[in-house]
């Protein structure tokens, strides 16, 4: 097994310098495209009339405009919303100025089944719906008149998911002009086979097209520090292929390291004779890491271990589009409870959510498939697994190595080849074999994994010795037992919990465990639709929040966890169906408000003083009600009821919080914490009255206008006092003014059948949330919510 003392050096996406006498343009392609649903023939065809067809700019996902359907092939899984075929044309002329470039349209991620065509000239089929590809526009493009790109989008055979897909350009698209002789795509390679106090050595690899061979051609590498000071330079390397490679020494490197995410920039130019061809900056981050079998990770020589989440791609009300904002806003959230790792279960992710995991500090499994050729669901992937994983699996290696966040390549996910073999197919053990040849044939400085729902040690995933680490779903008996039984092994439990809960509901009492459902295969209902948010609900094949980190805190041979999952998410909506449409499973809800158990893994995971009570304080008089505290930093805490104290509490052995049973009266729960008898922090839950007024909160009251950016605005309903009214439902309308659109509504609540495009939302336990985004326009947006009775409310937003 390859040692993975490693390496690593960083770097982001390549992107283009902006400097003017860059050779290399890059340009935006989201903006003016034309929309129809539904299949038409001939719709590739240049003079193809599609005036009718609707506006729109990209990133774009249809699924998410459309009701939810409980007849809808998606079925729960896909969250009850169709997918269907849709086609996109843009009409586009091209600056003269640049003629002579070579042009290329650079896709991020498109669902699924795209067919390209440009000015009637058929350019690929790509099935994969999320990975990134590239056509060379160059010979088929006009200079001197319009040119028409089309693309078919075909999602229509469902089901093909095992969770909302989306269906679309659900990602960015880019033209990238650049000279005959330039940097590949994904042609440059930033390896750092040498790591540590005194000094980094970054190996450089790149890959070139160079037409020109009058001339000598030789690359220059210059590294810059956070700051814009240059801090080395690679001597100049003579191009003779189409392949090179360079190194450069890194004295006191500032090392990367999820704490303190530092990045360095290469800046790489190509030269023909003296002309400058073409340049890339490329992000780098520098840093080692290990994982050691006895005691776990360690980053940069430092013990520590990977408190990682789950996440499926989608953004909630906005669906699976990969807004920047969206996802950095759930990054923020993560981190704020102390994660500093994300498994992107289980696809390649949009290539911003790498670029802020560099910036932001944290680890990343890039996870490429749920299944290979054996099916899950009935349309899914394995139909091309054979004809396109090795393209696919290589581009993403390609795309993500110089990542710094990168540091676990996952091949799959409980993969049916763990048991299942048929006689068309491979073997599993044949099938892991040749993916991690593939990973290894274009990086060796990551180790690989599986997430394995089978622990056993003939699993043949397992016992083909192929992969560098083990990586268990679930099983806690068996996280238990793996010195025992691997030995020689490494862990990390690629998936973890699967806890259940919907925020602001409790089920009493909160010491007695919801197994839901029974077991996997046995239907489950309750009259709510709703899973306590008590820590006290999970699956069979999961456990409780508690009951993992637990397992995981214990023992250091666990190098790290990931929980499913880090957000709730549309579809697999167990332990329910119908109306149910999105998960249970996140700590935070698809509105993006933290449930309750956020606070636990704060309050163990980062260095914030905590001590969060809950539940809610309104309830029937008399009725017995458990009130659970988060504390750290503290030996003990005491509860007082309108004034009365009901005693002090302290964690015993691995606790993770305390517990009192109150009788109701209405009034003030107030928590104190201490530490040696001082007070440390208070905490206060009080009686609601009715709703009297709504108040908004922005995340940012400052956007970009750049017809992107987001402001995400929650609404609370709470009563004369200010308090939130956890029980409040009111309908809560939006009415917009000035550069600004509202493009997404939610409220967290998992059997909400309203759309999540529409201009009004009923709050849900109290909260509801009305996502905002910018034009192109500079200005200020005056946001009003309005509800029956209710003093209407506003907020403005500027965008600059
Ligand atoms: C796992 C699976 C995830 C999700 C989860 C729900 O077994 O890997 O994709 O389905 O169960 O608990």
């Amino acid at each position: 097994m390859v040692q993975f003392f490693l390496v690593l050096f960083l770097l982001t996406t390549t992107t283009a310098c902006h400097s003017t006498d860059n050779p290399r343009l890059i340009s935006n392609f989201d903006d003016n495209w034309r929309f129809h649903l539904g299949d038409t023939a001939q719709a590739q065809a240049v003079d193809f009339n599609d005036h009718t067809w609707r506006k729109l700019d990209l990133p774009h996902d249809w699924s998410i405009e459309g009701a939810f359907d409980e007849k809808s092939p998606a079925g729960a899984g896909g969250g009850y919303l169709n997918g269907g075929l849709g086609w996109y044309r843009k009409t586009f002329t091209l600056d003269k100025k640049l003629e002579g470039k070579k042009v290329f349209i650079d896709f991020d991620g498109v669902y699924r089944n795209s067919s390209v065509w440009i000015n009637n000239h058929f350019l690929g089929f790509r099935p994969n719906g999320y990975i990134s590809f590239r056509y060379d526009l160059t010979p088929y493009l006009h200079w001197d008149k319009p040119n028409v790109i089309a693309v078919k989008v075909d999602n229509s055979k469902q089901p093909n998911s095992r969770w909302y897909s989306g269906s679309g350009i659900y990602r960015n698209v880019r033209l990238v002009f650049t000279n005959p002789d330039h940097f590949e795509q994904w042609g440059i390679f930033v390896t750092t086979p040498e790591v540590n106090d005194e000094k980094a050595t970054l190996n450089i690899q790149f890959q070139t097209k160079v037409t020109t061979r009058n001339q000598p051609v030789r690359i220059e590498s210059s590294l810059y520090d956070g700051n814009g000071k240059l801090v080395a330079k690679s001597t100049p390397i003579n191009v003779n292929d189409t392949v090179s490679s360079t190194a450069m020494e890194v004295v006191g490197p500032h090392l990367w390291s999820t704490t303190d995410p530092y990045l360095y920039t290469l800046v790489s130019q190509l030269y023909v004779g003296n002309r400058l061809e073409d340049q890339l900056s490329t992000n780098v981050g520098i840093r080692y890491f290990n994982f050691d079998k006895d005691k776990g990770f360690s980053l940069n020589g430092k013990p520590m271990k990977i408190l990682g989440v789950c996440d499926h791609h989608d953004l909630g009300c906005l669906g699976s589009i990969a807004n920047k904002r969206a996802i950095e806003r759930q990054l923020e959230l993560l981190k704020g409870m102390g994660v500093n790792a994300i498994r992107t279960s289980h696809n390649p992710p949009a290539p911003e959510l790498l670029d802020l995991a560099d910036r932001m500090g944290f680890i990343i499994m890039d996870e490429a498939f749920d299944m290979w050729y054996i099916p899950k669901t009935k349309y899914d992937y394995s139909r091309y697994f054979a004809q396109w994983h090795r393209r696919d699996l290589s581009d993403q290696v390609r795309r993500d190595r110089n990542h710094p966040s990168v540091m676990i390549w996952s091949v799959g996910n409980e993969i049916p080849e763990q048991w299942a073999k048929t006689d068309t197919t491979p073997s599993g053990a044949s099938v892991m074999n040749d993916l991690c040849g593939i990973v290894r044939s274009l990086d060796t400085t990551r180790p690989i994994v599986t997430a394995n729902n089978d622990p056993d040690p003939k699993n043949p995933l397992i016992s083909c010795g192929a992969t560098d680490l083990i990586g268990i779903n679930y099983h806690l008996d068996n996280l238990l037992s793996f010195p025992k039984v691997f030995p020689n092994d490494k862990l990390i439990v690629t998936e973890s919990t699967s806890a259940l809960e919907t925020r602001g509901w409790y089920q009493m009492p909160s010491d007695s465990l919801i197994i839901a459902p029974k077991e996997w295969n046995i239907p489950y209902n309750t009259p709510t639709h709703f899973c306590s948010a008590y820590d006290n609900c999970a699956t069979p094949w999961g456990s409780t929040h508690e009951e993992a980190w637990k397992v995981v805190k214990a023992h250091p041979y666990i190098s790290g966890m990931f929980i499913w999952t880090g957000f709730d998410y549309i579809g697999e909506p167990t332990p329910y169906t119908w109306p149910s449409r999105s998960s249970y499973f996140g700590i935070i809800d698809l509105a993006g408000f933290p449930k309750d158990v956020y606070y636990m893994y704060q309050s163990e995971w980062t260095n914030k003083t905590v001590l969060h009570i809950f539940p809610h304080w309104n309830w029937k008089p008399g009725q017995l009600v458990d009130i659970w505290a988060y504390y750290n930093h503290a030996d003990e805490v005491e509860l007082f009821l309108n004034g009365k104290s009901l005693g002090k509490q302290h964690k015993v052995g691995d606790q993770l919080h305390v517990m009192w049973r109150v009788p109701f009266e209405p009034g003030t729960l107030r928590a104190v914490s201490y530490k040696n008898g001082k007070q440390v922090m208070v905490t206060e839950e009080k009686t609601a009255g009715p709703v009297a007024r709504m108040v908004l909160t922005a995340d940012r009251n400052k956007i970009k206008a750049d017809n992107s950016d987001l402001s995400f605005v929650t609404i609370n309903m709470v009563d004369k006092d200010g308090t939130l009214v956890p029980t409040a439902s009111n309908l809560v309308n939006f009415s917009i003014t000035g550069p600004g659109k509202i493009v997404g509504v939610d409220n967290g609540s998992e059997i909400d059948l309203n759309s999540f495009k529409a201009n009004d939302r009923n709050a849900f336990f109290g909260k509801c949330l009305v996502v905002i985004q910018s034009t192109h326009k500079p200005g200020v947006i005056h946001l009003t919510a309005s509800s029956n009775g209710l003093p209407n409310s506003n907020i403005e937003i500027v965008t600059k």
